[in-house]
């Protein structure tokens, strides 16, 4: 288990350096991400390596029995970089640039920007691969996060590359494309530029292309990073970190590329459900990278600088989420930062060594998780069978359902998958988040809300996994496109119809019940098991095969089906004519989860504790809320002691090993 964090020696002198590396000790940090944004350092000129301060920090670092992760700093260029090659920046859809001054301000496609990464990246792996204290390398950071897309030139380029060699032929662009819809047929690839600020709704073929091109214009910066340090020594696993459900990064493209995974996770303590969204995080890792450990890569000791109101974690708080992510898989807890810088933007995030000295709550906290985590036996790695119910979750589809043009345009897919896990984890229920290809029999519940964007394969995976006994609950709103936003011919539901029995017949969207102005107001609906306010969607579907569990009882749609179940082969499908309110998405988890017979991972926990399955072992969390009692005995991971029963006070934590574990 490593413990440690972003290390920037080079904001400091280095008289603070050994005292840097007594206190990591004191702390029990074990590893280090280093030089992470010491680009402008590491090479002042173009024809200019300095070393020399790298070369002492490593050997101090090893010295104290302090393990690097050492990055290439390619995330921020350095000024001599953009002044001497401003065909580097990046721009947005106005072909507004984004000049130096900040970080990442660079065009992941163009060529000088690539040879430049590489050369750096070339110069740090010839003088460290075999350096003892290097175990790991972290290319870049958290590709893609402030530049979501670039437009620039360089982007137009290899946009047409890329489109070349997707299509092969003009002709089956423009058929994929759909441009004989207002005049936008192609003659060549040269004509083609990036969706560039136009007069109204652009082409969504067009945009959706350019969004996985982004998504691999990343990967290839990472790729090409990886292959040169590779080619020049490294031998050491390689990673990038990754943040979470991040939008312009299809993760579950690159997830196979990284040796190990690693993530960055900042939930905002002034939400009191945000360590539900963490958790989602952390499944997420698990389920990209199957049966493998990960690492917490980034987290924050305290607040952090760039939300509109930074509150600090409560006391307890980020011990207890470090074991939520250890519960859920992670083989490493690191945060931003190791000292609390005193310039830049970041000077008032919080950091393990913070302002304020040792003499303080947040340092006593840092050095007590420290020992818990350095007391832990070896884990086992997360099982693949860990999970029993599929969150369906895929990048593609995101980006469909939030193209333009829809009969609702408001729809946020994040927001939407958070609130269908916030209710599966309410119910302790473990939950793998995978696209619809990988739905298999492992899972006894797939919960595939706004499936909007469906490929063949996943529509037969989930066609197999009904029909050989499981449940699957979808819509609204989905089977509606194919992989290019294209409608399939027969209209809707033209591959899930026959799995949940209905026939999608048109759309109807609804506005909030106090919107101001007319529109179609949300609908009440009515089933055996509760009701619902429906929102978002009121569709008009008609129950073919299927029997009809709801139907709304306002609206337009009044009398109407709203819900319905179909059995299909060994399983049954439940469809959704509406998203569910807040409250609703409750009351319809709670009825497929009965209805698939899902057990809780331990029965009878109060919603504000949770557990979390990692193999053999059971990790028990309270979130913030009043001390819980729970009838659970078996043997405890850090202690080895037996306990007969586990106490939760707010933000308290126990690991138990499963086998040895009994309830009630
Ligand atoms: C991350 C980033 C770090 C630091 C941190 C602050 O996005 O990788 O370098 O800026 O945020 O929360």
């Amino acid at each position: 288990m490593h413990y440690g964090a972003d290390y920037n020696p080079d904001q400091w002198p280095e008289d603070i350096w050994p005292d840097d590396i007594a206190r990591m000790r004191e702390a029990g940090v074990t590893l280090v991400n280093l030089g992470i944004f010491s680009w402008a350092r590491l090479q002042p000129e173009e024809d200019r390596f300095d070393f020399a301060w790298l070369d002492r920090i490593l050997d101090l670092l090893h010295e104290g029995g302090i393990a690097v992760d050492l990055a290439t700093p390619t995330a921020s260029p350095p000024p001599w970089v953009s002044a001497k090659y401003p065909e580097i920046l990046p721009q947005d859809e106005r072909g507004a640039t984004y000049w130096p001054g900040a970080r990442q301000h660079y065009a992941p496609s163009s060529p000088v920007y690539r040879r430049l990464a590489a050369t750096v990246a070339a110069a740090l792996a010839d003088r460290y691969a075999d350096h003892p204290a290097v175990v790991m390398w972290h290319v870049n950071n958290e590709y893609g996060c402030h530049v979501h897309a670039d437009y620039s030139d360089a982007a137009r380029d290899a946009f047409r590359r890329w489109l070349t060699d997707r299509y092969g032929s003009i002709e089956s662009l423009n058929a994929a494309w759909g441009t004989d819809v207002w005049s936008q047929r192609y003659g060549s690839f040269d004509e083609i530029v990036p969706p560039r600020l136009a007069p109204c709704s652009r082409n969504p073929h067009q945009l959706l292309d350019f969004r996985r091109f982004t998504s691999d214009m990343l990967l290839e910066c990472f790729l090409l990073e990886r292959d040169v340090l590779r080619a020049h020594g490294a031998t050491q696993p390689i990673t990038t970190n990754f943040m979470g459900a991040f939008k312009p990064a299809d993760y579950n493209r690159w997830a196979e590329h990284l040796d190990v995974l690693s993530d960055d996770c900042y939930p905002d303590p002034n939400d009191p459900e945000s360590f539900r969204d963490a958790a989602f995080q952390r499944d997420l890792m698990r389920s990209l990278k199957p049966g493998a450990a990960w690492y917490l890569m980034e987290q924050s000791t305290g607040a952090v600088n760039w939300r509109q109101a930074n509150a600090p974690k409560a006391p307890g708080q980020m011990a207890a989420l470090s074991a939520q992510a250890v519960g859920r898989g992670a083989d490493g807890i690191l945060f931003f930062q190791w000292r609390q810088s005193v310039s830049g933007p970041e000077r008032l995030h919080s950091a393990m060594l913070p302002h304020a000295g040792t003499d303080t709550r947040s340092w006593r906290e840092v050095v007590a998780l420290g020992a818990d985590l350095a007391a832990l036996p070896p884990l086992p790695p997360p099982d693949e069978r860990d999970g029993h119910v599929a969150l369906v979750f895929d990048w593609e589809n995101w980006w469909g359902v939030e193209g333009l043009d829809h009969p609702h345009n408001g729809i946020d897919y994040y927001a939407e998958m958070h609130r269908w896990y916030r209710a599966l984890h309410r119910r302790h229920a473990q939950v793998d988040i995978v696209p619809p290809e990988r739905v298999d029999d492992r899972y006894a519940l797939a919960v595939a809300p706004l499936l909007y964007l469906l490929r063949p394969a996943g529509a037969a995976a989930l066609e197999r996994f009904v029909a050989g006994g499981g449940h699957l609950l979808t819509g609204p709103f989905s089977d509606v496109v194919d992989e290019h936003d294209r409608l399939c011919p027969g209209g809707y539901l033209t591959r899930l119809g026959p799995v949940v029995g209905i026939r999608l017949e048109d759309f109807g969207a609804l506005v909030p019940v106090d919107a101001v102005g007319p529109g179609e107001r949300e609908a009440l609906v009515k089933a055996p098991w509760g009701g619902f306010r429906g929102t978002v969607h009121a569709e008009e579907i008609e129950a073919l095969g299927a029997s009809v569990e709801a139907r709304f009882t306002t609206g337009r749609r009044r009398g109407h089906a709203a819900v319905t179940r179909n059995t299909h082969g060994r399983g049954v499908a439940r469809y959704l004519a509406t998203l569910p309110d807040e409250a609703g998405v409750q009351t319809v988890v709670d009825a497929a989860l009965a209805d698939a017979a899902v057990e809780p991972t331990l029965p009878g926990l109060p919603e504000h504790v949770e557990v979390a399955r990692r193999g053999s072992m059971l990790t028990l969390v309270n979130h913030g809320g009043p001390v819980a009692e729970i009838a659970l005995s078996g043997r405890d991971v850090l202690t080895g002691e037996e306990v007969s029963a586990v106490r939760l006070a707010a933000w308290d934590w126990r690991m138990l090993w499963e086998d040895t574990a009994t309830t009630g």
